[in-house]
Order: C-alpha cells, then sequence, then structure tokens
C-alpha cells in the first residue's frame, strides 16, 4: 500500500476525544489529519455535562468563551425533580451538579471554570472548527479500515464513504478515538473487560415548549417513576433538557434482550406526551434513536505507536456526566506529550505515562458509573415494587406513601432515603477533580501522600504533591484576577517560584536552553509577576516563597521543593531529565 497522504498524527474519530486531540495537536504545532466515518459531526445531543475539567481544557485551548455562550449555565441544571410525569405529583427532588449552597461554594473554589450543559452535538462544531482552523486536515465520509504498524511509523488504510475509493495514509502516531465500538482498540488488541449491552435506552429527541411545567423549579433532567419506563425494568424515565425549555431527550428503556426496537414517529410523541403526562402539549420529533448502557473499561490503551482515547477504550452509563468529560481529558493527558516526542524534545518512553496515568482513571469512573446506576432501582425497592411492576401496583404503592401510619412512615422514610442517595450519580466533584498521577513523568518530593480529610470522590482535595492537579487560586495582575491555571498549559512546562526564588528562574532559563524545551517561569507574591491579593496561594502552594512548582502543560503538578536547593539547575535538570527521558 502506497500512502497518499503523510501526517505526524492520524486521529480516528472526531467525537470528544478526537476533536480534542486534532484541536490541542493543531494548537501546538503538529500537522495531525481527523476521520470521521460519517458525513458531519455527532447529529444527536448524547452527552451534556461538561464539568469544570472538561471547561479547563477548553479555556487552555481559548475556547470557553464560546462554550459559556453555547451551554446551558449552572443555575439552570440543578434543580432534578422525581416525579410521577412532568405534570404529575412531585415525590421529592435534588439539587445537582454542585448547585446546592453548601455545594457551590466547594465548586466555585476549585476552578475558574463553571460545570455546564453543553450537548454534543454543540461542542463537537466548537472543537473541531477550531481544529480545523488551527490547521488539522479533517476529513468526514472516511473510514478507517485497517492499520499496520512498523519501528517508523503506522499506514492506515481508509475508505471515502463518497466514491468507495480506499487509499492509504502514513503518520507517525495514531490515535483511536473512534468511540463505543472501536475498531483501533479491536485492531490493536487492548484488553477490555466487564459487559457491553447491559441496558437498552431510547432517545427521542423533540421540540416542545415545556416552559409553563420547568422554569419555576429549572434543572437539566426530570425523573419520572412510571410503569414501563427505563432500562431493566427500573421503572425511572428521563425528561433531559437540550435546550431550556423548548428541546428535550425522553429517555424510555427497553430490554436488550428482546432485540432492537422499531420506532415510529407516533411511538415518539406517545413516549414524550407518556413522560410530559399531558398528551395535548405540541411535540415535534426530530429523532429517535437507541442505544445500550455499557459497562467495559480497557486493561491497556496503547500497543506501540497506536494510542487509544475516549470511549474506545472506557464505556459507562450517563450517570456522573464523565462520558465526554473523560475523553477530552485523555486527549489532554496524551497531546503535549506526542508534541514534545514529535518535536524530538522527549524520549518515546514519556508516552508510557499515558497508559499509566489514564488506565486508573478509566477504571475509577467506569466503576463510579456502574455504582451509580445502582443506584436508581433502589427507589423501585423502597416502594416494595418488583422490577418490572405494573401500572396498579405503582400506584398503591405511590398511594400508601401518603398514608399517616407507622408504616407509611417507614416506607417514607426508606423512598426519601433511597430518592436523595441517587445524589451520588450527580454530585461527586471529587471523582472529576481528584484525578491524580504516579508515573515516570512525574517526579515524588519524597513527602508522604496525605490522606484525604474528606471523601475524595465527593470532595475536592487542593495539594500540589507531585502527581496531583495544580491548585487554582484567584490571583491579580494589573488590578485584574488571574487563575493561577492561566499562567500554565497551552503545551508548556511552567515554573511557579516566589519572591525569593530568583535562583529557580535562573536554574530554569539555563535547563530550558541545555534541553532546547521551553519553560516558562512566573513569581507569584507581593511586588511579583502576580500578586497573592487575597492571600490564598501562600497556603495553597504549600512551598515556601523560596520553593517552586513544576507544573506540567496539563496542569498537574510534576514536582515541588518546598524551598531553595543548593542547585537549582541541577535539582531541575534531574527532574527533566527523568520526566522527558533524557540523559
Ligand atoms: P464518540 O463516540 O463520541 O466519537 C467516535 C468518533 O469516531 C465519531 O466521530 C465516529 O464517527 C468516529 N468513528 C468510529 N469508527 C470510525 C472508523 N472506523 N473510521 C472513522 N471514524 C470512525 N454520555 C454521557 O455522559 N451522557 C449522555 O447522556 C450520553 N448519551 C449518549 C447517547 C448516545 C446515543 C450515545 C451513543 C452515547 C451517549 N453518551 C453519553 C456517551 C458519550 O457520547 C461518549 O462518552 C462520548 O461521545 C465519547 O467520546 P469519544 O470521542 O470517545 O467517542
Amino acid at each position: 500500500l502506497t500512502p497518499v497522504v503523510e501526517t505526524d498524527v492520524l486521529i480516528v474519530g472526531s467525537g470528544p476525544a478526537g476533536a480534542t486531540a486534532a484541536a490541542l495537536l493543531s494548537t501546538y504545532g503538529i500537522p495531525n489529519v481527523v476521520l470521521n466515518k460519517y458525513p458531519g459531526v455527532s447529529n444527536t445531543p448524547r452527552a451534556h455535562i461538561t464539568n469544570q475539567r472538561g471547561v479547563e481544557v477548553l479555556r487552555d485551548l481559548g475556547l470557553e468563551g464560546e462554550v459559556v455562550k453555547n451551554a446551558t449555565p449552572q443555575h439552570l441544571m440543578g434543580e432534578h425533580v422525581y416525579a410521577t410525569s412532568l405534570a404529575g405529583r412531585e415525590l421529592g427532588r435534588l439539587r445537582t451538579w454542585y448547585t446546592h449552597p453548601h455545594f457551590k461554594a466547594e465548586h466555585d473554589l476549585a476552578s475558574p471554570c463553571s460545570v455546564c450543559d453543553l450537548p454534543q452535538h454543540v461542542l463537537e462544531p466548537i472543537l473541531v472548527n477550531a481544529a480545523a482552523s488551527r490547521g488539522s486536515s479533517v476529513r468526514f465520509n472516511t473510514e478507517l479500515l485497517t492499520f499496520t504498524q512498523d519501528d517508523d511509523g503506522v499506514t492506515a488504510l481508509v475508505r471515502d464513504r463518497l466514491t468507495g475509493q480506499e487509499y492509504g495514509i502514513r503518520s507517525k502516531y495514531l490515535i483511536g478515538a473512534d468511540g463505543g465500538n472501536s475498531t483501533v482498540a479491536a485492531q490493536a488488541g487492548l484488553p477490555l473487560v466487564g459487559k457491553m449491552g447491559l441496558g437498552g435506552s431510547i432517545n427521542v429527541v423533540f421540540e416542545a415548549d415545556l416552559t409553563r411545567f420547568v422554569e419555576h423549579r429549572p434543572g437539566d433532567m426530570y425523573w419520572f417513576v412510571q410503569p414501563g419506563v427505563g432500562h431493566d425494568g427500573n421503572g425511572i424515565g428521563v425528561l433531559r433538557m437540550v435546550r431550556p425549555w423548548t428541546k428535550w431527550i425522553g429517555v424510555w428503556g427497553y430490554d436488550v434482550n428482546a432485540g432492537h426496537p422499531s420506532l415510529t414517529e407516533e411511538d415518539g410523541v406517545r413516549i414524550a406526551h407518556q413522560l410530559i403526562g399531558d398528551d395535548q402539549v405540541p411535540v415535534k420529533i426530530e429523532s429517535i434513536s437507541t442505544w445500550a448502557v455499557n459497562d467495559v473499561y480497557a486493561t491497556d490503551n496503547m500497543a506501540g505507536r497506536v494510542i487509544c482515547v475516549g470511549d474506545a477504550v472506557h464505556r459507562h452509563s450517563p450517570m456522573n456526566g464523565l462520558g465526554s468529560n473523560t475523553s477530552i481529558q485523555d486527549s489532554y493527558n496524551l497531546c503535549w506529550k506526542l508534541a514534545m516526542v514529535l518535536r524530538g524534545e522527549a524520549a518515546p518512553t514519556l508516552l508510557d505515562s499515558y497508559r499509566d496515568e489514564r488506565l486508573p482513571v478509566a477504571k475509577q469512573i467506569v466503576q463510579r458509573a456502574k455504582r451509580s446506576d445502582g443506584l436508581m432501582p433502589q427507589i423501585f425497592m423502597a416502594l416494595r415494587l418488583p422490577p418490572a411492576s405494573g401500572a396498579q401496583e405503582l400506584h398503591d404503592a405511590l398511594d400508601a406513601l401518603l398514608q399517616p401510619t407507622a408504616e407509611g412512615g417507614r416506607l417514607r422514610q426508606e423512598f426519601d432515603t433511597a430518592l436523595q442517595n441517587t445524589i451520588m450519580g450527580f454530585n461527586t466533584h471529587g471523582v472529576e477533580t481528584n484525578q491524580h498521577y504516579t508515573s515516570a513523568a512525574i517526579v515524588p518530593d519524597g513527602t508522604p501522600e496525605q490522606p484525604a480529610p474528606r471523601d475524595e470522590e465527593i470532595y475536592y482535595f487542593a495539594s500540589t504533591r507531585p502527581g496531583r492537579h495544580l491548585p487554582h487560586v484567584w490571583l491579580t495582575r494589573d488590578q485584574r484576577r488571574v487563575s493561577t491555571f492561566d499562567l500554565c498549559g497551552r503545551g508548556r512546562f511552567t515554573l511557579l517560584t516566589g519572591i525569593n526564588g530568583a535562583a529557580w528562574r535562573e536554574a530554569a532559563e539555563r535547563v530550558a536552553k541545555r534541553l532546547g524545551v521551553p519553560i516558562r517561569a512566573w513569581s507569584i507574591g507581593r511586588g511579583c509577576d502576580y500578586e497573592d491579593g487575597y492571600g490564598d496561594y501562600r497556603t495553597l502552594s504549600e512551598v515556601a516563597e523560596d520553593g517552586v512548582l513544576l507544573v506540567r502543560p496539563d496542569h498537574m503538578v510534576a514536582w515541588r521543593s518546598a524551598s531553595a536547593v543548593d542547585d537549582p539547575e541541577a535539582a531541575l535538570g534531574a527532574v527533566f531529565g527523568q520526566i522527558l527521558g533524557r540523559t
């Protein structure tokens, strides 16, 4: 096969993972080609929740403004109502996505960015436009068929689906961002554990003005206990906001073992009306599609020059909204490493840290989503109902909740507890923000791992111990607020020191020159490049004014020194030597 196209990186897939990789690589100046076998970006909403770590990547790409303009903001996301239908009886409420005042403070302290609701068909064009305008060659209607790799690169056979023409693309690396049925992961022989096709869901996307039902209790999901709704017969159906308050997805379950349902527009209208609980509301069906819940993660995510990101290596239920966010962050972890290897600044061994750092995250988020999925059926169990109970049984059980008796009291307590426990399907701030790494691209500073003071799945834990995410602190410059995150990123290592850290800065300059690797350096404190106006950096940095934090391009702390050392150049040189695999 004689390749007709040559590039540094071939990216298969332009979903959240692939489009992020393309946008990052083009921003870093690395030539890349992106394939998507379909004619365009996702034409259905699919994933919505863009969490703080997801938005931070988009902020680093300079795209946060567009995200905020196009997304539904946090304050319209949080009232998750459980009811018999949208027009029906309310059974309880949650305050999700950190809108509860207690969590709102935790949320706001952790990041300059806010969680938002950005449907995938809106997110993807933002990323693909950025990638294309910064240099990516984006090829729609182009499908990867097979690939082979050798010591120097990868040769892919692709097909133009419009003409049927097949041709070869030669690249130095191949990123498999081809989603839940990944050809790349399968052909690379990446081992997967878990189960596919656990529960079937029907997504009915429709237009309907539901303002009068929701504007006084704004949320991005409304949950309904109805007979026959919800996969696995767990009886929970969902109305999911796409655009407030006129575009929606009705989510309805089907039995995967009974085969693929074939659904008409009338079925779609019936589903929408049943969830709304009012069949007089005008409904315009846009699309009906099905999807299955998976519970799968890969135990390896790379084979030689072929590296997989996103759903290709982790597939799970939408609970906790971790799908596209984890996919975006896989690419954020990988792309600066690829850029440095391709520029000859780092040895290829740097790429092994992608495996060591992201495999534990894939396993963690799949297991979290699975546990969250298991919370929903408990609402039914609290009603003493079998999984596939009928309308009359459900009606009787809900009536029993209203009985002013001791048994009614026990039922109410169990039901309310089960309902409130589902908060763990939405508010797991720690799962999102505490992802941390142990690998050769993190240099220990000799301090022991500190136990988190609170539940690490629920609460963010700020720490600058190497391998942790740099804490967000508001600093000031020219009287304006700037986040510590804005001092870092954009593909470069950053050194942060204090008022008497000049020796670190000089050392960084010499190390950068010797290795040919750009390192930016800032001082933080009174009279420095950035002022610690609020005084938070002093405590959160966990280093003295003559100490240093070395931050990787993906905002992770690579190394730190609590105070000055005798030979800062030797210290920094050794740290970069280890991370970049250079002697
Ligand atoms: P993604 O699947 O988005 O992208 C894969 C890309 O690869 C596509 O561009 C595809 O065309 C391309 N491709 C595949 N094979 C190819 C080949 N051989 N050659 C060329 N291109 C190829 N998650 C969530 O958190 N909340 C939710 O509500 C939902 N809802 C939802 C509904 C439906 C219907 C689906 C299918 C999925 C969800 N998800 C979800 C999951 C979420 O969409 C998912 O986690 C992310 O899209 C993952 O992003 P990726 O980029 O990894 O894969």
